[in-house]
């Protein structure tokens, strides 16, 4: 079942995610040689919470941390620990937060010192990926215009889509319906409708598409070795088009 969302719940996620824009300001500059990844998930949570907002990842299915922050060739769900960041990492932080119950979810990844012109290569096609697939996002499109649209733009770079791991709906709950995979062709899948809100997010890989999951059930990696970045922001859809709600607050 596909929610539409009121105006009321939408000025909810719109709030949430502007506390989560707000903490990519904050984290962003932390991200230097020698800090650790507990260290940006402790800020996070304290930022989160002084704002009113809950840190939904920490606890989730048993999550451990506040937020997820995975490095290299971390692909998604790394969690905080004494690892020291160091020049020339990238660290991709992935979060969820709330407000009076509304979800906003978004996940940059960030260079850490100076990095390898590959590496800002793939951070850059990341976000390129996700704003390729806005110039579909308005009613009567499909999802997979969306999807085709990423994977293309990934593609065309030398890169790779990850199959494991996929966009989707959110508002009251971290993940409801429709999917949203990186991958797919125009014209399938879910029809998009004004009041829809999903969480649309390029994981793209530096070689092979393959993952797999770490003994510690949460950190998936690449198969490879190879680095993985990720871009995503929470979205709805408006009556011509769609408005990101991970976003500063206007006028700040
Ligand atoms: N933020 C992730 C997503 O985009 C979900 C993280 S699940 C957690 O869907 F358990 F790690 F928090
Ligand atoms: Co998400």
């Amino acid at each position: 079942m596909i929610s539409i969302k009121s105006s009321r719940e939408i000025a909810l996620m719109k709030k949430a995610g502007s506390i989560l824009a707000n903490v990519f300001e904050v984290l962003e500059p932390l991200c230097k040689p020698g800090v650790t990844t507990n260290y940006l998930s402790q800020i996070a949570e304290k930022v989160i919470r002084e704002a009113g907002g809950i840190p939904e990842e920490k606890g989730y299915y048993g999550y451990p941390a506040a937020i997820c922050t995975s490095v290299n060739d971390e692909v998604v769900h790394g969690i905080p620990s004494n690892r020291k960041l160091k020049n020339g990492d990238i660290v991709s932080l992935d979060i969820v937060v709330s407000y009076q119950g509304y979800m906003a979810d978004a996940c940059r990844t960030f260079p850490v010192g100076k990095i390898s012109q590959s590496a800002q290569k793939l951070i850059d096609v990341t976000k390129e990926c996700f704003f390729k697939a806005m110039e579909f996002a308005r009613p009567g499109n499909h999802i997979g215009d969306l999807s085709h649209a990423v994977q293309s733009h990934a593609e065309a770079n030398g890169f790779s889509v990850t199959r494991d791991y996929t966009g989707h709906g959110l508002g009251k709950s971290m993940h409801e319906d429709p999917m949203v995979p990186n991958y797919g062709l125009s014209g399938k899948g879910v029809v998009l409708k004004e009041g829809m809100t999903i969480a649309v997010e390029p994981i793209i890989l530096e070689g092979r598409k393959e993952t797999k999951v770490l003994p510690d059930d949460w950190t998936a990696v690449t198969i490879d070795g190879k680095l993985a970045a990720h871009y995503e922001n929470s979205i709805v859809i408006t009556k011509d088009g769609y408005e990101i709600l991970t976003k500063l607050e206007e006028g700040k």
